[in-house]
């Protein structure tokens, strides 16, 4: 199986669900560039847990020979694509990343996943509940929910949802879609709202809320995803797209508090005051979407997905490995295990 972007925040959760947790029996080929969000230290023991089971090769979905080596030297019959941009943020401010990997990263694979002429049983994609663009107070994402995606990381998003689709119906390529809603757990950049207002948090840093924070988003604890991509993967009906989410509704301001909350009940902070008292109101985000929210019961219903972690739990556990891995923040947020990526893969 080829993963690409497997060193990023759900890529590592997912290799590591499907080695040491699912009844996956092959072999992972993961493909990363290695962006600032792809940290291979995340996998490293699993070069010698795992044998040849699992194999990291450095390298860009825009290099079209590069993916054209990797199908073919390790016979790839499957592909479940991670690999993108993944922050709204530095879309706003440079979108060119975004079209180059999101749109013609994933062309390329598509092509190369042309080119083993049947023998690639299944291309599954990993798209976002952005795509659908900015719901009101109620109502939810269906599967038929039109595509209206506000930033460039969701207009790349829905681009590339829209070649996979294509390349099924013109060409019959085996695929599924998945999209989900907004990911927290372990190994996640601390550039996205959890890990961000974590270790803010247990810092004494600003908490920057952007507007009034009345802003939803509906949070998927990451293993509960890769449960759900595994089972798409293995039980989706080829050329259907399956929406995930967390049943996780919160606002903003209220999950930032309850953060704060469960930090106060865990240490107390340094300075004695409760970490509320950090929460900042900053400008808000241009084109700042009001809502997300999934409807999943296609994949309950026909898969018998459902989320396990409730959000209290979810964060509480997030919370708890953000402190229980303080060494692994430290070296993202320094740049050091840039150092690491040079002496074991070169530049
Ligand atoms: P991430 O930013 O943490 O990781 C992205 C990974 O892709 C990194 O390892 C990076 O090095 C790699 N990458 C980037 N450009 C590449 C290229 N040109 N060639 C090869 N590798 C490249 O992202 P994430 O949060 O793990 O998201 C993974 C996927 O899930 C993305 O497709 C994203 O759109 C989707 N998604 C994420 C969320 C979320 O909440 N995080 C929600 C919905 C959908
Ligand atoms: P984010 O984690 O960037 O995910 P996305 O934009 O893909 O939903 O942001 C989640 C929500 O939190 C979003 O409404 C923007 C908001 N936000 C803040 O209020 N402050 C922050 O510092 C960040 C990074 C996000």
């Amino acid at each position: 199986m080829l993963v690409t972007g497997g060193c990023g925040f759900i890529g590592t959760n997912f290799i590591r669900y499907l080695l040491e947790e699912s009844d996956f029996e092959g072999r992972v080929v993961n493909v990363d560039k290695l962006t600032y969000a792809g940290n291979p230290e995340n996998l490293a023991d699993l070069e010698s847990g795992f044998g040849d089971r699992y194999v990291f090769v450095k390298a860009d979905i825009c290099d079209r020979d590069a993916v054209g080596r990797v199908y073919r030297e390790y016979e790839i019959d499957t592909v479940c694509h991670f690999a993108a941009e993944s922050h709204v943020d530095r879309s706003i401010v440079r979108p060119e990343d975004f079209i180059q990997t999101n749109i013609v990263g994933t062309f390329n694979l598509l092509e190369a996943a042309r080119d083993r002429e049947g023998r690639l049983e299944l291309f599954h994609h990993i798209s976002t509940d952005e795509v659908f663009g900015s719901l009101a107070e109620a109502g939810l994402f269906t599967e038929k929910t039109p595509y209206n995606p506000s930033s460039p990381y969701s207009a790349s998003k829905a681009a590339s949802d829209h070649l996979v689709r294509a390349y099924h119906r013109t060409y019959g390529l085996p695929v599924t879609i998945s999209n989900c809603s907004n990911n927290y757990g372990p190994y996640q950049f601390p550039e996205k709202l959890v890990p961000l207002m974590i270790l803010n948090a247990l810092e004494e840093k600003p908490l920057p809320v952007y507007g009034d924070g009345r802003n939803v988003r509906d949070w998927l604890y990451v293993l509960d995803h890769c449960r759900a991509i595994w089972t798409i993967m293995k039980e989706g009906k080829r050329g259907e797209t399956y929406n995930v989410g967390g049943r996780g509704e919160i606002e903003n301001i209220r999950l930032v508090e309850m953060i704060c909350d469960i930090l106060d009940s865990m240490e107390e902070s340094p300075g004695k005051r409760p970490r509320r008292e950090l929460i900042t109101f900053v400008k808000d985000r241009p084109g700042h979407d009001f809502r997300y929210a999934m409807d999943f019961s296609k994949l309950e219903r026909d898969l018998g997905w459902r989320p396990t972690e409730t959000l209290g739990s979810g964060i509480r556990k997030t919370i708890e490995w953000y402190l229980e891995n303080r060494q692994w923040v430290e070296r993202v947020r320094s740049g050091e295990y840039r150092s690491w990526i040079r002496e074991h893969y070169g530049a």
